[in-house]
């Protein structure tokens, strides 16, 4: 299977505290890969790094092939503008620990806004794809319920039988 996350010798400080130094990550099409490990060490950042929220301060990661954050001139990696990093995140999807979804709108719609805001698909086409997503992690009856009403495994969108883990993390 082909590598889609690609993170070569990655180091990353906050200044003098050394928290990335040189990691070393492939993770193939379809791998379930959990970074495990004690509070503090940098899992976090680690993960920040895969869409540059956190810029790195030596090596590279590449997605699905495209070099992430840079633009790579000889052997030199040239930071890209905003309006490309912001390109390039449209398509790494990412589930935060705390949610952020909006609480006024209903399941549905949450998933909807994303691609009509951001990939500007048409509003009945983002919902047909949304109601496929829904049903594919069991949440197809809760399309309506606000967020309030989901359970925490139910609010990350995990498939039925990992919910546990969500609800674990609230
Ligand atoms: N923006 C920042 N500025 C300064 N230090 C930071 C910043 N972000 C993270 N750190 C430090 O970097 C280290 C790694 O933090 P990180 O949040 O990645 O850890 P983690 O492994 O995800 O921890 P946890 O298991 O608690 O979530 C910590 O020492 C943290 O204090
Ligand atoms: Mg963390």
């Amino acid at each position: 299977m082909s590598v889609m996350v690609d993170i070569k010798s990655v180091h990353k400080s906050f200044g003098s505290t050394k928290v990335l130094k040189g990691i070393d990550l492939q993770v193939r099409t379809g791998q379930v890969t959990v970074p495990l490990g004690p509070s503090g060490p940098g899992k976090s950042t680690l993960r920040r790094t895969v869409n540059h929220l956190e810029k790195v301060d030596r090596g590279a990661i590449s997605v699905d092939g495209t070099l992430i954050g840079y633009r790579r001139s000889g052997d030199r990696l040239h930071e890209l503008p905003e309006r490309e990093v912001l390109r390039q995140r449209t398509r790494i999807g990412f589930v935060l620990r705390n949610f952020n979804l909006f609480p006024h709108l209903t399941a549905l719609e949450n998933v909807v806004e994303a691609p009509v805001s951001v990939r500007r698909r048409p509003r009945a086409e983002a919902a047909a794809g949304a109601r496929r997503l829904l049903e594919r992690v069991g949440l197809a009856d809760k399309a309506d319920a606000c967020p309030a009403q989901l359970s925490g495994g139910r609010q990350l969108g995990a498939p039925p039988g990992r919910q546990a883990l969500g609800e674990r993390r609230r």
